[in-house]
């Protein structure tokens, strides 16, 4: 027989077989309908089919997905292939079933009754230990067995983060992304909530709550949920849209040239009642530099402006001039990278245009150095700071004169 399921984009990857399947991001995407309308499929189309759904904690059967997956038998006209009874559900005319089970509730010597199942579907994976999943593992053992993972991300430190987002994630392991955005069924109250915490979150970090936009990325973005003293813009900036007016005359544009692995960017940013607001970007690694004008122009405005560009490349500076492009080199100075910082900081808010992600990206992990110790450095990580360096290259002139304007420092005071 036939199912007709509508697979979101976001799922197209996963639908090839693997041994290990991962979807995280934030609540409400869709991870958990997918999985089970899947597991749904994969019963029907094999009668013999033994999965089992897994939870580190199953206090009850009512706390499992069985009734999601309940819910997806008969959404999907199948009932009369599966007998659902209280704990398990059994496919008729096979030895197929479903199981709901609690890892917790396994010993190293229990956890062999999975030998032999084609499925474990691990849901809420980011409280699955590690113990549990190195028992789970190896008990999945069939030829074409799969072991899937839903989970909202807390801390790249968990288990299943380690296991299939580390530096050693297994080869055969196919990994999405997704977010509320990418759900295709989302409801429109779904939407409401998400488009009123985010108004939210913006609104308690102008008002000083420095976590407001970390909860909001960790509960709808599958951010990881750090408030790490050492991430710079921590609590500074939001992603947000917007539309510059035309009273917003305080226009910059800054560029940082790339070398090999290294992007070349450009920013279009304004000043506008002391909130920097990040417009436009262009990014790209490993760009020629007779490809360069092509990807200024993808910003906006780029050949009408003044651009200001990292120094430490006069020749291209001078090449993009000869093609039109109001370019100059930025100035810097001892401590020129610390002043855009503590600049920058003094802003109300920096508010990133979503049309800007590589940009969002720099903010949320550029960071100090940390010792062994855990103790922030006053040093700053050379690191996933080219769209920063450009931006602070553009904003150089206003950071120059704010410097001059401070007051001096040292000398002798008088009493
Ligand atoms: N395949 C689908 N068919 C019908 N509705 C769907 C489907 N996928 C998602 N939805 C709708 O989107 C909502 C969110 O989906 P789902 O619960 O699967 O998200 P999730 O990523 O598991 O969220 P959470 O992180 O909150 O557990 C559902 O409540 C449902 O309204
Ligand atoms: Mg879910």
């Amino acid at each position: 027989m036939e199912l007709d399921i509508a697979t979101p984009r976001w799922a197209v990857p996963l639908l090839q077989p693997s041994r290990y399947k991962g979807a995280h991001g934030g609540r409400g995407s869709g991870k958990s309908h997918f999985f089970a309308e899947r597991l749904v499929e994969d019963c029907v189309v094999n009668k013999n089919l033994r999965a089992v759904c897994i939870r580190e904690v199953q206090k009850s059967i009512r706390f499992s997905s069985k009734q999601l997956i309940a819910d997806k038998i008969n959404a999907l006209g199948v009932s009369h292939l599966f007998d659902i009874q209280r704990d398990l559900i059994k496919r008729v005319g096979g030895e197929g079933v479903i199981l709901f089970q609690g890892m917790q509730d396994h010993t190293a010597d229990s956890i062999k009754s999975l030998e032999g199942f084609d499925r474990a579907w691990i849901e809420e994976a980011q409280n699955i230990s590690a113990t549990s999943l190195r028992l789970l593992r190896p008990t999945i053992r069939g030829d074409d067995s799969e072991i899937w993972a839903s989970w909202n991300p807390k801390s790249k430190d968990d288990a299943i983060d380690v296991f299939l987002r580390g530096e050693l994630a297994p080869s055969n392991s196919i990994v999405v992304e997704v977010n509320v955005a990418d759900n295709p069924f989302a409801t429109q109250t779904l939407l409401d909530e998400y488009a009123d915490d985010r108004r939210r979150a913006i609104k308690m970090q102008q008002a000083g709550d420095a976590n407001a936009w970390n909860l909001f990325e960790w509960v709808w973005h599958g951010a990881y949920l750090e408030f790490s003293e050492a991430i710079i813009f921590s609590g500074r900036y939001v992603v947000d849209e917007f539309e510059p007016q035309p009273d917003w005359t305080e226009v910059y544009y800054g560029s940082d040239w790339g070398f090999a692995q290294d992007p070349t960017t450009l920013n279009r940013m304004f000043e506008h009642d002391n909130i920097l607001y990040i417009r436009d970007e262009a990014h790209q690694v490993g760009c020629e530099i007779d490809h360069l004008p092509d990807l200024f122009d993808k910003v906006p405005g780029a050949r009408t402006h003044e651009i200001r560009a990292d120094n430490s490349r006069p020749e291209t500076i001078s090449y993009m001039k000869r093609q039109g492009f109001k370019i100059k080199a930025a100035d810097k100075w001892p401590g020129s990278v610390e002043d855009g910082i503590t600049f920058m900081k003094k802003y109300k808010q920096i508010v990133i245009h979503p049309d800007c992600p590589e940009t969002a990206k720099e903010f949320k992990v550029y960071s100090y150095k940390v010792n062994k110790a855990g103790d922030v450095l006053p040093e700053i990580l050379d690191l996933h700071n080219h769209h920063m360096d450009g931006i602070r290259y553009g904003l150089q002139p206003l950071i120059r004169n704010r410097k001059r304007q401070a007051p001096a420092t040292g000398g002798t005071r008088t009493f």
